[in-house]
């Protein structure tokens, strides 16, 4: 925000929650640029509100899907975003949810807080190795890559779906790419999603695609909340075709305490946090402000979403 105050007539919405769509509309107009953030839809209707003297849409994400991408191509604006920098966080993020879901981390948090740890059991919270399970990842792209690095050091065979043949990938990582999803789906221990929010990738995992997983597998959501059927997965849950489902990201956005996945035994869920470091969460905002300030000066934005990328 410094950055951008030194530069331009900066108008902050300071609210924890995000503007309310008509203040948002309102406040839109008369900008050259907006930074702004996932919560905040950005649509031809905002377009069409802020005329064509908006030259700047920055997203402080990687992920683009609250902005309408051919509304802003249409009128000439430019969107950034913030890829590379949340690349790794990610997929620590990714791993950590990996990891308490394959051993039943929140299980035995909860146990213990309900006061019933009162000895050691043989058969007390029996998970699945992490050592050794096949991995198989939706999405090879940047955080895909990172996961299937990290997941070389636990020795998991590693499948990968991804959208066009990628044999140097598959051999540079001495990972397997795979023709469909059923065949992800049917090999893997622990899915692992990563792909963007399209209408291509809505409900890929949906009550067919959880049928085909194993009953112990793992399914894991850094990427975008609609690529699973909420509905499904619920109902997925309660008859163990999976073992459980971890989340940091969910459809809808945020979820009540008291949705049925929140307090599902066989899931995880944490709030949206792939990329919450300080770290990372300052070089996103760094990006942000650059990308912004740079087509402001007539200049190339650092990162530039185009249209089908
Ligand atoms: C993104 O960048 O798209 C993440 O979801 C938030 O960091």
């Amino acid at each position: 925000m410094g950055r951008i105050r030194e530069a331009c007539d900066l108008d902050f919405w300071p609210e924890r929650l995000p503007p309310p769509r008509e203040v948002l509309l309102e406040r839109v107009v008369g900008c050259d640029g907006i930074v702004t953030l996932l919560t905040d839809r950005v649509d031809a209707e905002l377009f069409d509100r802020a005329g064509p003297q908006l030259r700047v849409v920055s997203n402080m994400a990687i992920g683009v899907d609250n902005v309408d991408l051919e509304a802003a191509a249409a009128r000439g604006v430019i969107v950034g975003n913030t890829p590379d920098v949340l690349t790794e966080t990610t997929a620590d993020l990714t791993f950590a949810l990996i990891l308490a879901g394959m051993r039943r981390l929140l299980e035995g948090v909860e146990f213990i807080r309900r006061g019933e740890w009162v000895t050691w059991e043989p058969q007390g919270f029996l998970g699945h190795d992490v050592y050794g399970a096949t991995l198989g990842i939706v999405g090879m792209g940047r955080i895909g890559a990172a996961v299937a690095r990290r997941a070389r050091a636990f020795s998991m065979p590693t499948l990968f779906l991804g959208r066009r043949p990628m044999p140097a990938m598959a051999a540079a990582l001495d990972v397997e790419q795979v023709g469909s999803l059923a065949e992800l789906l049917e090999r893997s221990d622990v899915v692992s999603l990563h792909a963007p929010a399209t209408d291509a990738t809505r409900h890929m995992i949906d009550a067919a695609a959880l049928r085909q997983m194993k009953p112990t597998a793992v399914l894991v959501n850094t990427a975008r909340g609609p690529l699973i059927d909420t509905t499904a997965l619920i109902e997925g849950l309660d008859v163990g075709e999976i073992a459980c489902a971890a989340l940091d990201v969910t459809d809808p956005e945020p979820l009540p305490a008291d949705h049925p996945l929140v307090r599902h035994q066989r899931a995880i869920v944490v709030p949206h946090v792939g990329s919450a470091t300080l770290t990372t969460r300052q070089k996103m905002a760094g990006i942000a402000a650059d990308n912004l300030l740079r087509v402001l000066r007539g200049e190339q934005a650092r990162h530039v979403v185009a249209l089908g990328g």
